[in-house]
C-alpha cells in the first residue's frame, strides 16, 4: 500500500498501480482514452496528464501521463491543477480536430467515451477551421459497422484485437495525422470476439451493426441484467430493449467471469428472440389418426389459436387422460422452469432432455470437479494459472470465453519476466517488448488445428482415444500410481513427460477439457492428471466444459435422459409427454423422435421458437425466452447466476400471451389437479427448488429477491432520461396503461426507482453514473477498476472439492486404429451455427462458414476425394450428405461432424462414407 496526496487530500492505495488506476479506483475523475483497465498502459493519448510534485514544497510540479506514472508513497499529484486541465483541454481539442462532431447521427451518441471525455475536460467550441481528414469506410462483415473518421487514434482497437484476441486481420495503416484502422482490405472480421470493438472504442468507429438494423440510443433502451444463454460459460450480459424487441447486448462487467469482453455468438445471437414467427399465443394442433392402433400415424387437421383458459383446459385434459405422462426438460431452459415440470409429471417421470451420452457425461463432470481434488476455476482464477494442458477441447469453438482467457493466461509469461525486473504489470508495451513470443507452457491434445495453436509449446491433434492415452500418460509421469497406457510410442511417451514436467514446475497448473468429443476416455484422463496434480500437492484447477446454459444445473437437478423419455414413449410405457423448450430433432435421430411422438396420445409443448417439436404438439404453449423472464442457470464453472426479465412482452403486444415456462407449467399442474389458481412468485419456485436438491440449495442465494430494496426504492430498468415512455403504445391506444408490475424481481419496468452506482449491489441492470455514460461506468461500480463489483459478483458456486481420497480411473483405452471401410464420426464444436438459437439469428446466420465434414488428407486420398466435393456419411439408418474440408492436422480414420448439422452425434461412432464426387 502507498499514501498519495491529491489536491490535499490524504489516500491510501495499491502501490503497485499507475497513478491513473489508482485515482479512478478512488472514484476521482480523469479524464482517458488509450488506458483501458484489461489492456494496461501505453501513454498514446496524453490525455491522463496531471501535476505531480517533487514532495509537500514543491509549488511547481510536472506534468505527467498519470496512466504511465507508478504510485509512489508519499507522492503529491493535482488534478485539479489549472496547467494539468489546461493540457488536457488541449489534447482534447488536437485529438478532435479531425473528428466530424457527428454526434446526432453516431451510434455512440449517448454512450460514448469520447463524449464523456470532452465535457469532462471542458472542450466545448471549436477552433480548428480547416479541412478535415477524411477516409473510406469498409464493410466489416455482419457484426460491425465502421465510420472511420471518429477515430481519435488511441489504438484500443488494434490493442485488443491483436494483443488481448489473438487477431490478426485488423491493424493500424498510415503514419502521422492520417492513420487507419481496419483490415487491409474489406471482409468480415475472422476474430470472435470483434464485437467487443464496439465497447473498446472510445468513440463511434465501431459501432454494432445489429443494432444499427433497429437503432434506439442508450437512454431509450430498458434493460435487465442477465446472463448469456448461448453457451455454458455463464457470461453476464445487459441486453436492451426498445418495442418488445431486443436492440442489443452490451457486456455487464463481472469480475469473475467475462470482466469487459464477450464473444460474438453471445453478443450478437440475440436475434432469435426477435423473430416474426415466434409462437405468441398457445396453438391447438387437431390430429387425425390414420389407422386404430396406437403409434399409427397421425397427420396435422389443422392448427387453431386459444386463449389462455382453453389452452390449459385442453391441455390438461389430455395429460388428465393420459395414462402415463412424462416431462422432458431441457439444458437451454432455467432451474426453475425445469423444476416445475419435474414438479409436474413426478420425479420418476422427468427426463433432463439430453442424450444418454451427453447426459453421462455430464454428471461424470460433476463427481470430476467434487471428487478429484482441483477446484472449478473461475475465468479470472484461470487467467492466473501459468501452466496449462487442454485435452480434446477446442475451446474457441466450445467455450469461446474462455479461450480468450486462457490466452491472457499464456500470454502473462511477460508479466512474470517484467516482475523479475521490476516492470509493473500495467506498462503494456514494456511487458509486451519484453516478452516478444514467450509464453507459459501450454499443451493442446485435439483432433484438428485450433486458433490457439499459436500460442501452444506443442500441440497433439489425434483421434480421441489417443488424446486420452496421452492425458493417462501425463497422470502416469505426474504420480507413478496413476495408470500408464500400454503401448505408448516414443513420440507421445516424450511429450507426456514434457507436459507433466511442465505442469509440476507451475505455480497454478490448469487441466481443461469437456464433453465435446463425447468420449469418457478423455474425461476420464483429464481427471486422473488433477487427481495426480493434487496428489502430489500442487495447487491448480480442472476446468470442464459444457455445452449449453444450463447443462450444469440439469445435470445436478437431475432426471432420466432423452433416450430414456423416446423409448418410454416408442413403447407405450407413457403416452402423454410435456415438452419444456427443447426441440428433441436436434439430439436424437428424426426417425426415433418421430416414432415416438406419433405414439403419444397427448403432447404439450412450451417453447419461445417454432421448432419441429413445436410442430408435433397437440398444444403449443408460447413460452418466455430469456429477455422475457427470470430464471437461474448454472454456468460450467459451477456458478449459479440469476438472470432477470428485460421487458414484458403484452405490454407492447397486447395480443401476445407469452409466459415464463415454470409459469405456464404452475397453470398446468394445477389445471390438471383442478385446484384453483394460486399466483406463484419467482421467489417461491426458487425456494422450492433449494429445498428439493440437495446439489441446488445455494442456486436459491444466487440472485436478488422481489423484496430487495435500496433506500426504499425498486431498481430500475430504465435509465432516467428514458423518453417517450407516456407514449409507448400510443400506436395501439392514446390512454396509457400502467407500467407492467414484477412480483418477481425487485427491478421495476421504468426509470422510476434506483439506478446509480453510490449503493453497492451485485445485480446492475445497466452501467451508468454521473458523467459517465458509456460502458467504462463499469469503473465506477467496482472495488477497484479492474477489480469485482463492490457488492461483490453475482452468483454463487455450486461445485467444490470435497475432502477425500480419489481414485484414478483405471480403465483405459487401447491405440486408435482406423479401420478399412469404416471412419470414426466424431463430433466437432463450432462457434456459429453450433447452438440452437442463436443459429436462428440472421447476423449469426450470415458469419456462419458452410457445414462441412472434417478428413485428413490421408482419408481423401483413399476416398479419391477433393476439398469441397460432398460424402454422405452413412450411420445404420441414419444419412447425411455434406461437402468435405481436407485438414492436415486431422488424423487419419476419422470424420469430423459439426454440431447441429442435422445429423445429432452424442458420441464417436463408426460411419460408412460414400463419396457423391471422386475426383477423376
Ligand atoms: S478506431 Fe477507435 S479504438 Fe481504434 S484508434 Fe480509433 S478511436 Fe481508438
Ligand atoms: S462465451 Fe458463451 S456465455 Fe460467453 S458470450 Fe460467448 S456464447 Fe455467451
Ligand atoms: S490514458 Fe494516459 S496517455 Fe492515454
Amino acid at each position: 500500500m502507498a499514501t498519495i496526496h491529491v489536491d490535499g487530500r490524504d489516500y491510501e492505495v495499491d502501490g503497485a498501480d499507475n497513478l491513473l488506476h489508482a485515482c479512478l479506483s478512488l472514484g476521482l475523475d480523469i479524464p482517458y482514452f488509450c488506458w483501458h483497465p484489461a489492456m494496461g498502459s501505453v501513454g498514446a493519448c496524453r490525455q491522463c496528464a496531471v501535476k505531480q510534485y517533487k514532495n509537500a514544497d514543491d509549488t511547481q510540479g510536472m506534468l505527467v501521463m498519470s496512466c504511465m506514472a507508478p504510485v509512489q508513497d508519499d507522492a503529491y499529484i493535482s488534478i485539479e491543477d489549472d496547467e494539468a486541465k489546461a493540457f488536457r483541454a488541449n489534447v482534447i481539442e488536437w485529438l478532435m480536430i479531425n473528428h466530424p462532431h457527428d454526434c446526432p447521427v453516431c451510434e455512440e451518441g449517448g454512450h460514448c467515451h469520447l463524449q464523456d471525455m470532452t465535457v469532462m475536460t471542458g472542450h466545448d467550441s471549436r477552433r480548428y477551421r480547416f479541412r478535415k481528414r477524411t477516409h473510406q469506410n469498409q464493410d466489416l462483415g455482419p457484426f460491425i459497422g465502421h465510420e472511420m473518421n471518429r477515430c481519435i487514434t488511441c489504438y484500443r482497437c488494434v490493442r485488443f484485437y491483436q494483443d488481448y484476441a489473438g487477431g490478426g486481420d485488423l491493424g493500424a495503416f498510415g503514419a502521422h495525422d492520417n492513420v487507419y484502422f481496419g483490415r487491409f482490405q474489406e471482409g468480415t472480421l475472422e476474430s470472435p470476439f470483434s464485437g467487443n470493438l464496439t465497447e473498446v472504442c472510445p468513440t463511434g468507429v465501431f459501432t454494432d451493426q445489429t443494432h444499427s438494423e433497429h437503432y434506439t440510443r442508450k437512454w431509450d433502451l430498458q434493460f435487465a441484467p442477465s446472463v448469456c444463454h448461448q453457451c455454458a460459460v455463464g457470461c453476464n450480459i445487459s441486453p436492451g430493449e426498445r418495442y418488445g424487441d431486443i436492440r442489443r447486448i452490451e457486456n455487464r462487467y463481472h469480475g469473475e467471469v467475462n470482466h469487459y469482453f464477450l464473444c460474438d455468438r453471445g453478443r450478437f445471437g440475440y436475434g432469435y428472440v426477435n423473430r416474426e414467427d415466434r409462437p405468441r399465443v398457445p396453438e391447438w394442433r387437431e390430429r387425425q389418426r390414420v389407422g386404430a392402433e396406437p403409434g399409427e400415424t397421425s397427420v396435422v387437421a389443422g392448427t387453431i389459436s386459444l386463449e389462455i383458459d382453453d389452452a390449459l383446459d385442453r391441455a390438461a385434459d389430455g395429460l388428465r387422460n393420459a395414462r402415463r405422462v412424462i416431462g422432458i426438460g431441457s439444458p437451454r431452459a432455467s432451474l426453475e422452469s425445469n423444476h416445475m415440470l419435474r414438479t409436474l409429471v413426478g420425479n420418476a417421470n422427468f427426463s433432463t432432455g439430453i442424450a444418454a451420452r451427453e447426459l453421462e457425461l455430464l454428471v461424470r463432470m460433476n463427481e470430476l470437479n467434487t471428487r478429484c481434488g482441483l477446484p472449478s476455476p473461475s475465468l479470472r482464477e484461470i487467467e492466473r494459472c501459468d501452466a496449462v494442458f487442454v485435452l480434446g477441447e477446442d475451446l474457441i469453438n466450445s467455450a469461446a470465453r474462455m479461450a480468450l482467457a486462457i490466452r491472457q493466461a499464456v500470454n502473462a509469461k511477460g508479466e512474470a519476466l517484467a516482475a523479475e525486473r521490476g516492470i509493473p504489470s500495467w506498462n503494456a508495451e514494456a511487458v509486451k517488448t519484453l516478452a516478444q513470443e514467450a509464453h507459459h507452457p501450454f499443451f493442446l491434445a485435439t483432433p484438428d488445428a485450433t486458433e490457439l495453436d499459436a500460442l501452444a509449446e506443442q500441440t497433439y491433434n489425434a483421434a480421441p482415444d489417443d488424446i486420452a492415452r496421452l492425458g493417462f500418460a501425463v497422470a502416469h509421469y505426474i504420480d507413478p500410481e496413476a495408470p500408464c497406457p500400454d503401448a505408448l510410442d516414443d513420440v507421445t511417451t516424450a511429450l507426456a513427460s514434457r507436459i507433466a514436467e511442465a505442469l509440476m514446475a507451475a505455480q497454478r497448473p490448469l487441466v481443461v477439457s469437456g464433453g465435446s468429443l463425447g468420449t469418457p476416455a478423455v474425461l476420464e484422463a483429464a481427471g486422473n492428471v488433477a487427481r495426480a496434480l493434487a496428489r502430489r500437492t500442487r495447487p491448480g484447477a480442472l476446468s470442464l466444459v459444457r455445452r449449453e446454459a444450463n447443462s450444469t444445473g440439469l445435470s445436478l437437478l437431475g432426471g432420466q435422459s432423452l433416450d430414456w423419455a423416446l423409448e418410454c414413449l416408442n413403447s407405450g410405457e407413457a403416452d402423454g409427454v410435456v415438452i419444456l423448450e427443447n426441440d428433441l430433432y436436434v439430439r436424437a435421430e428424426a426417425g426415433q423422435v418421430d416414432a415416438a411422438l406419433q405414439r403419444a396420445d397427448c403432447i404439450v409443448t412450451l417453447d419461445h421458437q417454432r421448432t419441429a417439436t413445436w410442430d408435433k404438439a397437440d398444444i403449443g404453449l408460447p413460452a418466455a425466452s430469456f429477455a422475457e423472464s427470470d430464471g437461474t442457470l448454472v454456468s460450467l464453472e459451477g456458478r449459479a447466476q440469476r438472470f432477470y426479465q428485460v421487458f414484458e412482452p403484452s405490454y407492447i403486444r397486447p395480443e401476445t400471451r407469452i409466459r415464463e415456462s415454470w409459469r405456464w407449467l404452475n397453470a398446468l399442474k394445477v389445471s390438471v389437479e383442478r385446484q384453483s389458481m394460486a399466483p406463484l412468485t419467482l421467489d417461491e419456485v426458487t425456494r422450492d427448488m433449494a429445498m428439493t436438491y440437495p446439489a441446488l440449495a445455494p442456486a436459491g442465494d444466487a440472485g436478488l429477491s422481489a423484496a430487495y430494496r435500496v433506500h426504499g426504492l425498486r431498481l430500475a430498468r430504465e435509465p432516467h432520461r428514458y423518453s417517450g415512455r407516456t407514449a409507448m403504445r400510443a400506436n395501439l391506444d392514446v390512454s396509457e396503461p400502467r407500467a407492467p408490475q414484477d412480483a418477481d424481481t425487485p427491478f421495476a419496468f421504468s426509470m422510476e426507482g434506483y439506478a446509480g452506482y453510490a449503493e453497492p449491489r451485485r445485480e446492475v441492470a445497466f452501467a451508468w453514473a454521473p458523467g459517465w455514460n458509456s460502458p467504462q461506468a463499469w469503473n465506477k461500480f467496482q472495488d477497484e477498476v479492474g477489480g469485482h463489483l463492490r457488492a461483490g459478483d453475482p452468483g454463487v458456486r455450486l461445485l467444490g472439492p470435497l475432502p477425500g481420497d480419489y481414485d484414478y480411473a483405471r480403465t483405459l483405452p487401447a491405440r486408435f486404429a482406423a479401420h478399412d471401410d469404416q471412419w470414426l464420426a466424431v463430433p466437432q464444436a463450432r462457434l456459429f451455427g453450433g447452438d440452437e438459437t442463436s443459429t436462428r439469428a440472421e447476423p449469426i446466420q450470415a458469419r456462419m462458414h458452410e457445414t462441412r465434414f472434417t478428413l485428413s488428407r490421408g482419408s481423401a486420398e483413399r476416398l479419391r476425394m477433393s476439398s469441397g466435393a460432398t460424402l454422405t456419411l452413412n450411420l445404420g439408418e441414419r444419412q447425411l450428405t455434406l461437402p468435405v474440408e481436407i485438414s492436415d492436422a486431422w488424423p487419419d480414420g476419422v470424420i469430423g461432424v459439426p454440431d447441429q448439422s442435422g445429423l445429432p452425434l452424442a458420441e464417436p461412432e463408426w460411419a460408412h462414407l460414400e463419396p457423391q464426387e471422386v475426383r477423376a
